[in-house]
This record gives C-alpha cells, sequence and structure tokens, in this order.
C-alpha cells in the first residue's frame, strides 16, 4: 500500500449510526481520499450499482458497515428481509471488490452470530459450534456467511481480510423506533416521552436482570481505525467495552440522562433475552484498543444528539 491517509477508502453505510461515527473518526485522523455511499447513490442489493460503485470509486480498502440493521422483533418479524437482504448487501460487493483487487476489507458483523450455548466470555473459536438464538439466526446466519467469504477471500486472493462482531451499539444517529429498535434508543425515546408528558412511570420489558456488555458507537469507529492500521491481523475480533450492566442499571441511567423524575417499571410478563452475553474483546486491546466512553457520558452525548434532532425533525424511527 501506499501513503495511508491517501489511498482511495471506500466506507459503505457512511450515513449510519456507524458509517457516520467512522467517517468523523478517520477524517479527524487524516485520510483524505473516503470514498462515501449509502442506498440512495447505490443499492447494495442492485449488482449493477455495486458495480458501478466499485468501477467509480476503486478502493484499494473497503470498510464494509451497510447493512439491514434492527432490534430484536424487527429481525423475528422480518427473518426473510433481513437475511436476503444483508446476503445481497455483502455478496453483491465483496465479487465485485475481488475482481477489482481490493487489497483489504474489513467488514462490520455482530455479536449475535454467536451459538447461544457458547462459553463466556465469548470468543471466535465458539462461531459456529451450534445453534443460534432463535429470535436473529436469519440476520446471524447473513453475517456469519460473509465471515466465510472474507476468510475464502483471504486464502483464495490474498486480500486482507478482517470480521468484527461489535457488542450492543448505541451513539448519535441510532433509530429510535420504540418497538423494531435497540434497548438503549427504545428507552430513552420512552424516557423522554414519560418525561414531557409528566407520566408517573415508564416500562421496560421484562424483569430488567439480564445483563448487557454496551459500547459507544465512537469506540466502535476506533476499534475499525485500528483495525485498518495494522497491517497484520486477518481474522475475526470482538470488540466489547467489557463494561456489562443490568438492564435495571441501563435503564437507571437512562432516567438520570433524560433527567425523568417517575419510576421504571419492569414488565416481567416479556421476555429478558439473553442472561449474559459479554465478549472477551483482548485480541482487539493487543492491537492498542480500548474503549473510552463509559455509560454515563455515552448517554449524555446520545441524548443531547436526541434533543437536537428532535427539534430539527431529524430522529430516524426505521
Ligand atoms: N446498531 C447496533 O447495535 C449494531 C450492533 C452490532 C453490529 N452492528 C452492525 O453495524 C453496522 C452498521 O449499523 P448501524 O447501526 O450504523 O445501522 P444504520 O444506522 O441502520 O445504518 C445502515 C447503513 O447502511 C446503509 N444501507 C442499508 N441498506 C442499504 C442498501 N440496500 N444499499 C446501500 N446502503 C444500505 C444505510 O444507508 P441509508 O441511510 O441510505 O439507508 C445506512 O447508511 C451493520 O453492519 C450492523 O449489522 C450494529
Amino acid at each position: 500500500m501506499g501513503n495511508r491517509f491517501s489511498e482511495s477508502i471506500l466506507i459503505t453505510g457512511s450515513t449510519g449510526m456507524v458509517g457516520s461515527s467512522l467517517v468523523r473518526e478517520l477524517t479527524q485522523a487524516g485520510y483524505k481520499n473516503l470514498k462515501l455511499t449509502n442506498s440512495r447513490d447505490a443499492d447494495l442489493r442492485i449488482q449493477s450499482d455495486v458495480k458501478l460503485l466499485i468501477e467509480r470509486t476503486k478502493p484499494t480498502t473497503a470498510i464494509l458497515v451497510a447493512a439491514k440493521v434492527g432490534g430484536v422483533l424487527a429481525n423475528s418479524s422480518m427473518p426473510g428481509t433481513f437475511a436476503v437482504e444483508n446476503l445481497l448487501i455483502q455478496t453483491l460487493i465483496l465479487n465485485e471488490l475481488i475482481k477489482s483487487r481490493v487489497e483489504k476489507i474489513i467488514f462490520v458483523g455482530s455479536s449475535c452470530v454467536y451459538p447461544k450455548n457458547a462459553p463466556l466470555p465469548l470468543e471466535p473459536k465458539s462461531l459456529l459450534t451450534g445453534p443460534l438464538e432463535e429470535s436473529n439466526k436469519w440476520y446471524a446466519t447473513a453475517k456469519l456467511s460473509m465471515m466465510m467469504a472474507l476468510d475464502g477471500a483471504n486464502k483464495e486472493f490474498g486480500i486482507k481480510t478482517v470480521t468484527l462482531m461489535p457488542t450492543n451499539l448505541y451513539g448519535p444517529g441510532d433509530s429510535f423506533d420504540v418497538h423494531l429498535g435497540h434497548l438503549i434508543p427504545s428507552l430513552i425515546h420512552k424516557c423522554h416521552a414519560a418525561k414531557v408528558t409528566r407520566s408517573a412511570s415508564f416500562s421496560v420489558w421484562g424483569t430488567g436482570r439480564a445483563y448487557r456488555e454496551v459500547l459507544y458507537v465512537d469506540d466502535l469507529a476506533r476499534a475499525i481505525a485500528t483495525v485498518l492500521e495494522n497491517d497484520d491481523f486477518v481474522g475475526t475480533l470482538n470488540v466489547g467495552s467489557g463494561d456489562e450492566r443490568s438492564i435495571i442499571e441501563i435503564a437507571e441511567s437512562i432516567r438520570d440522562a433524560v433527567g425523568f423524575i417517575g419510576e421504571i417499571e419492569f414488565d416481567s410478563s416479556k421476555p429478558d433475552g439473553v442472561l449474559r452475553k459479554p465478549l472477551n474483546s483482548k485480541p482487539l486491546r493487543e492491537l492498542g484498543w480500548e474503549s473510552q466512553i463509559d455509560l454515563k457520558a455515552g448517554l449524555r452525548f446520545t441524548y443531547n444528539w436526541y434533543l437536537d434532532a428532535l427539534k430539527f425533525g431529524k430522529v430516524r424511527e426505521n
């Protein structure tokens, strides 16, 4: 590779929560030739769009962030869409990147790919050793297929390939859909609504006793930058903060960040989901990465962003 900062780096999904954070991170780090794309300029489910994108951008490195993303309910109510769209979005571009002789590919997977009975903390050696969680197995299988395809592309074509498996993310630019979104943004939305309507409480699914490891999106962006700058690592890495909190603690921290003075009701008629699924992220830390934003600060940044987005009508609910 030539000068790292002037090489052509394609970032798909550059307008989403992770993509926007990554663009900020790499721009600040001095990268000058980022090629950004989202579904409006190239629909990655359509082969001709993908072909044109790669011909136009000629990347030496591709960071594949784009995906059809959603929470547990979205995944389980649209399993076909989540499987097929993700398979298309990943595979069509991988095919074109191989043809264009790209040098390096970083793919953003997800920690939901782990078998439900894998030993804790979760490590990549447990991948593909057992049945997946029922609720999102279609999406997870698509992510695993890409991980394997990248491994094959490395072995056959010598492309440097890295798959990252991040834990639950949150941050500016998230989707705040109460029903279809992820845990933290949905709870921020509900808690804020309870505050403005002066309700006595807001409700949280389950007993609150399950634990979640959560990561502020800028920490993932720095993890991607770490892997981008490392010329040796090939394979799969977890990306987790190591900061596991009970849902009770997460809901209380959200209440503090929002400034809501009412109660939190835990609806034990709803499922808790997996009790714990901490990641072993030591191999990534050995490459020089550490998470830097704790839950309190991350929630404050996210809630401030949410308030601004509300003001300008920019809160996503998809
Ligand atoms: N959010 C989490 O908690 C979480 C956790 C673990 C892993 N991840 C992974 O992180 C990555 C990014 O997630 P995110 O939360 O940033 O998602 P997001 O905010 O929904 O962003 C998705 C991005 O993908 C693009 N995209 C979607 N469909 C596309 C298509 N057909 N053609 C081209 N672009 C398309 C979107 O473009 P438009 O804006 O034009 O639609 C958007 O830029 C995904 O791979 C996801 O699996 C997320």
